[in-house]
C-alpha cells in the first residue's frame, strides 16, 4: 500500500463519538486526512486532556499526531452531542461495547444511550457510521432507533475497525481493508469520499450489507483467538511430550496457508477485544439458534483460561510447590507490549493468582502501572525493573516488552535470592539467560 496523503483538503465535517483507543485515534487520523473533526465523549477529564493535546492513554505515535492535529484547528473536542449535531453531518459511533457483568453478552447500553440522544438531533442530511464492535443485527436496530416519523431519517452505515493497540495509528492510517456495511447509495458515496486517500493508497475496499460487515469483525477476532488457542493447546501437548512449540509454530507457519502470525504460545490472549468479542459472539449465536455452530469458541475461551492457569501451575512447580511467602518478580502488567491497557490482562491475572496463593508479588511494567494499580490495588508495583528481581525466588516474564530483551541478566542474577526464570511468552533469548546464570523454563518447550 502507498503512503496515505496528509491534509488533502477534503474538509468533510464529522463528529467522532466515543474517544477511547478507537475513537480518539480515528478522530486524529480523520483530521490528518484533512477533515474537520469534533471528538465527543461524556468523560470531561478525557475531553480536557485531548483538547490540550494530552493523550488519555499510551499509544505509540498518537501523542505527536494528536498535538499536531489539535494545532491545525481541524481537531477539537467537546462533551456535547448537540454541538456534534450542529457542527457535522457525518457522525462516527466509536462507543465501547464491553462485556456485560455476569453474562457473555455485549453491553449495548452506552451505545444505545448515544443513539437515543442523537435521534432527536439528526435528520435526513446526516450520515451515522457505526464503528463499534457489535453483535450482528445491531446496525439494523440502530437504524430503526434513528428513524423519524416524518421520514427525514439519517442514513446508517456500519464500518468496523480492525486496529490493534500498539499499532493503532499505523493501522488506522493504512488499513489493509476497509469494510462498509449498508446498501444506501448516498451513504456509500460519502464514505468513499471520506476514505478517498486510503483507497487511493491501495487499501482494500469492501462494500456489503450490515450483517456481513458486523460479522466480518467478530469473525476476524474469533479466527485470531482460535489461532492463539490452537498454538497454546499444542504447547500443552508439547509440554507433555518434550516437543518444542516454538519450532513447531515456525514449521507450521512456514506453510502460507497457515501463516506464521498469531502463533506465539504463552499466557494467552487478553485485552478489551478478543476475549469479550468471542464471548459476545457465543451469546449472540445462542440467541440466533446457531449456538452449536460456534460452540468451538467456548473451547477457545477455555484453552485461553487454562493458559493462565498453566503459568500459575508451572510457577508453583518451579518453587517446589510452595508459593506462600515466596517472592515472585513479574515482568509486565499490560495485556500486550506498547500499550498501557490492562483490561483482561493475562499478566495481571497471573500475578493476582500468585498473590492469592500467598506469594509476595512485585510487578514491573514500563507503561501500565497506573491502570494496573487501579485494577488490582492489592499488588506491589515498581517502576524500577531491578526491584522486581531483588530477593526474588522466581521471575515470571508475562508481557513481552522490548525493554526485557536488553536486561543485564548476569548482574540481575546476582540480586535475586535464586536466579530462576519462567518465560511465559516465549519471547526472551533463553540461551543468553542461561549463560547469565539463570535456570530457565519456557511454556511448551523442552526442559533442561
Ligand atoms: C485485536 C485484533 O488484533 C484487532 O484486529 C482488533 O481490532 C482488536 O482486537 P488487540 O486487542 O489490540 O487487537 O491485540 P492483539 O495484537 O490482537 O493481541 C491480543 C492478545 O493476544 C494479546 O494479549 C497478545 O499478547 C495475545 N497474542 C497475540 C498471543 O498470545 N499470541 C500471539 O501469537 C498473538
Amino acid at each position: 500500500m502507498g503512503v496515505v496523503g496528509t491534509d488533502g483538503g477534503l474538509n468533510v465535517r464529522m463528529s467522532v463519538i466515543g474517544t477511547g483507543y478507537l475513537g480518539a485515534v480515528h478522530a486524529a487520523v480523520m483530521a490528518h486526512l484533512g477533515h474537520d473533526v469534533l471528538g465527543v465523549d461524556i468523560d470531561l477529564a478525557r475531553i480536557d486532556a485531548l483538547t490540550h493535546g494530552r493523550p488519555p492513554f499510551y499509544e505509540p505515535e498518537f501523542a505527536d499526531l494528536l498535538t499536531a492535529m489539535v494545532g491545525t484547528g481541524r481537531l477539537r473536542f467537546s462533551t456535547s452531542l448537540k454541538e456534534a449535531a450542529q457542527f457535522a453531518d457525518v457522525h462516527f459511533l466509536c462507543v465501547g461495547t464491553p462485556q456485560t457483568a455476569g453474562s457473555y453478552a455485549a453491553d449495548l447500553g452506552p451505545l444505545t444511550a448515544v443513539v437515543d440522544q442523537m435521534a432527536s438531533l439528526l435528520g435526513a442530511k446526516d450520515l451515522v457510521v457505526g464503528k463499534s464492535t457489535v453483535p450482528v443485527g445491531t446496525a439494523a436496530q440502530v437504524s430503526l432507533r434513528l428513524r423519524r416519523p416524518d421520514g427525514g431519517s439519517p442514513i446508517v452505515m456500519w464500518n468496523p475497525e480492525f486496529l490493534r493497540e500498539g499499532f493503532a495509528v499505523a493501522d488506522t492510517l493504512e488499513p489493509d481493508r476497509i469494510v462498509v456495511g449498508g446498501q444506501d447509495p448516498e451513504g456509500r458515496r460519502r464514505l468513499r469520499e471520506i476514505y478517498a486517500p486510503m483507497i487511493a493508497a491501495g487499501a482494500g475496499y469492501i462494500e456489503t450489507d450490515y450483517e456481513t460487515a458486523e460479522l466480518v469483525k467478530v469473525a476476524a477476532n474469533s479466527f485470531l483467538a482460535t489461532k492463539i488457542s490452537f498454538i497454546n493447546a499444542m504447547a500443552e501437548v508439547c509440554e507433555a511430550t518434550g516437543a518444542d512449540v516454538v519450532t513447531l509454530a515456525d514449521a507450521i507457519g512456514a506453510d502460507a496457508r497457515i501463516g506464521s502470525e498469531f502463533l506465539r504460545a504463552g499466557a494467552g490472549f487478553g485485552g478489551g477485544c478478543l476475549p469479550k468479542d468471542i464471548r459476545a459472539f457465543i451469546a449472540r449465536a445462542d440467541e440466533l439458534g446457531t449456538g452449536p455452530s460456534v460452540k468451538f469458541l467456548r473451547e477457545i475461551d477455555a484453552i485461553n483460561t487454562r493458559a493462565r492457569e498453566r503459568v500459575v501451575a508451572v510457577a508453583s512447580a518451579m518453587l517446589g510447590g510452595e508459593v506462600a511467602g515466596r517472592r515472585i518478580g513479574v515482568l509486565g502488567a499490560t495485556f500486550k507490549p506498547d500499550s498501557d491497557d490492562v483490561r483482561d490482562s493475562p499478566a495481571l491475572d497471573v500475578a493476582a493468582r500468585l498473590h492469592a496463593a500467598g506469594a509476595v508479588v512485585c510487578i514491573h511494567d514500563p507503561r501500565g502501572l497506573e491502570s494496573a494499580r487501579e485494577a488490582k490495588p492489592q499488588l506491589e508495583y515498581t517502576y524500577d525493573v531491578d526491584k522486581a528481581f531483588e530477593d526474588s525466588d522466581l521471575v515470571v516474564h508475562l508481557t513481552e516488552w522490548g525493554d526485557y530483551r536488553n536486561l543485564d541478566v548476569a548482574r540481575l542474577a546476582a540480586v535475586t535470592a535464586q536466579p530462576v526464570l519462567l518465560d511465559a511468552r516465549n519471547a526472551l533469548n533463553v540461551d543468553a539467560w542461561r549463560a547469565g546464570g539463570w535456570t530457565v523454563r519456557s511454556l511448551g518447550r523442552p526442559r533442561r
